[in-house]
């Protein structure tokens, strides 16, 4: 494990947007995990500026998403599909029949998470995953568990992530329950996971997730088995 202390969220977002850079230059094909939630904002927009000034080329790149609220159709301003378009899609070269992201409103939800596991294979595995930290130590929307969820699966969402996402939507009412979210086992076979973690909320676990226990309590503690995993933390 790497671990690269950023002076600040600035920091932070060009770190994590030059390692994303990187991997596209070194392999223009590559299959990039994305996430969504405050903390990726920033070094998407270091990409899109990257982009802009014709110094990065989407143009082969292949995105899948970590997860969805389930209920919320890809043109709802909540939803991570119009997240994913406002701050990077809309914006890169990237062909957007490239990008996946689960489908939220989909008739039968189990269907939809073994299509996305038969997608993530059939694509040959994830090269770079990018993962956001929960304050629960979710990652994706694998909540604390008795067990670490393999492949992409439906999961009904803790309080303290309805609270933490009620910022977005009007009330913690409007928040949907629930979420499709890839699973433990598909972030853990990604060749390189980039965690990054911001705000001195997130300290605590980002303690328990790097050195405590390996336990699906901490979702994110099974990171520490990750051969390639690089973390970049702003969070003093
Ligand atoms: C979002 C996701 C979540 C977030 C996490 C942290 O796609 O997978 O695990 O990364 O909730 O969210 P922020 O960055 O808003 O603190």
């Amino acid at each position: 494990m790497r671990i690269i202390k950023a002076k600040d969220y600035e920091d932070l977002s060009l770190k994590a947007a030059n390692i994303i850079a990187a991997q596209i230059t070194l392999k223009p094909q590559s299959v990039l995990g994305l996430a969504t939630g405050s903390t990726p904002v920033g070094a998407y927009a270091h990409l899109v500026e990257l982009c802009k000034k014709g110094e990065l080329d989407f143009s082969e790149i292949t995105s899948v998403n970590l997860d969805e609220y389930v209920g919320l159709k890809g043109d709802h301003p909540q939803s991570y599909r119009y997240f994913m378009n406002e701050h990077l899609f809309n914006h890169v070269n990237i062909d957007v029949s490239k990008t996946n992201v689960p489908c939220g409103t989909a008739a039968d939800v189990d269907a939809e998470c073994s299509r996305y596991d038969n997608l993530i294979t059939s694509l040959g595995g994830i090269d770079l995953q990018l993962l956001g930290l929960g304050l629960d130590g979710h990652i994706g929307f694998n909540e604390p568990a008795s067990y670490f969820a393999k492949g992409t699966h439906r999961v009904e969402l803790d309080k303290s992530t309805l609270e933490a996402n009620s910022r977005f939507f009007t009330s913690i009412d409007e928040v949907p329950k629930s979420a499709v979210t890839m699973g433990i086992g598909s972030i853990m076979q990604a060749k390189k996971v980039l965690l990054i973690v911001s705000g001195a909320n997130k300290k605590s676990i980002l303690e328990k997730t790097l050195y405590g226990e390996i336990t699906p309590e901490v979702p994110a503690s099974i990171l520490q088995l990750h051969p390639d995993l690089t973390v970049i933390e702003a969070v003093d």
